[in-house]
């Protein structure tokens, strides 16, 4: 009985044995594999990376992140290069200081359209974070970025977007 005992006990040990050296293996071939490269662009990869919610931005590109973050969140609705047409939202081109409203062939909300005044970057700011909060019937249904840092990339990025 005893021997048997042993023998069980010695077999376990073998087998932990054997799986502490096969995952051992992997993650050494998961090391060894080469790190995924990110290249922004055109611009030198060996930039200091910081990373703003997932995405990484380079210290000499501001507007990647911004670029990025208004692709996944603003896109579905907004085009944003000269003349493109209007989407469920207007056309941002040149947006940043440019007067509220005024998009051509867009059908704005009432209470948009009465707003007057150009889009500042602090007015941007804050429709952003919460486009009811700034106009109560306003027909962009997007419920807001609650985080600054992503707000202002994107406001950078709509500031290169113009000639
Ligand atoms: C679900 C669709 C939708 C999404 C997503 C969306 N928008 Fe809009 N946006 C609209 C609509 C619709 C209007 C027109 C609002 C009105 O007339 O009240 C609008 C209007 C605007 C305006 C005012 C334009 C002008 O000519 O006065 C700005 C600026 C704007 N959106 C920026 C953004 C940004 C930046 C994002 C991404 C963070 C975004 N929108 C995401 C639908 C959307």
């Amino acid at each position: 009985m005893l021997k048997k005992i042993i023998a069980a006990g010695f077999f376990a040990g073998v087998l932990v044995t054997f799986f502490l050296l096969l995952s051992d293996i992997s993650t050494s071939i998961e090391q060894a594999r080469p790190a995924p490269v990110e290249v922004v662009e055109d611009r030198p990869v060996l930039q200091a990376k910081r990373k703003i919610q997932g995405i990484a931005v380079t210290a000499v590109d501001p507007t990647s992140a911004g670029r990025s973050l208004f692709t996944r969140r603003c896109l579905g609705c907004h085009t944003s290069a000269k003349g493109h047409p209007n989407r469920t939202g207007p056309n941002l081109w040149n947006i940043v200081d440019k007067a509220k409203g005024q998009a051509p062939k867009y059908r704005y909300s009432m209470q948009l359209k009465l707003l007057g005044g150009v889009w500042s970057e602090d007015e941007l700011n804050r429709f952003i974070a919460g486009p009811r909060s700034v106009i109560p019937d306003t027909k962009m249904t997007f419920k807001g970025i609650k985080i600054e840092k992503q707000r202002l990339a994107i406001i950078e990025y709509l500031k290169t977007l113009k000639d």
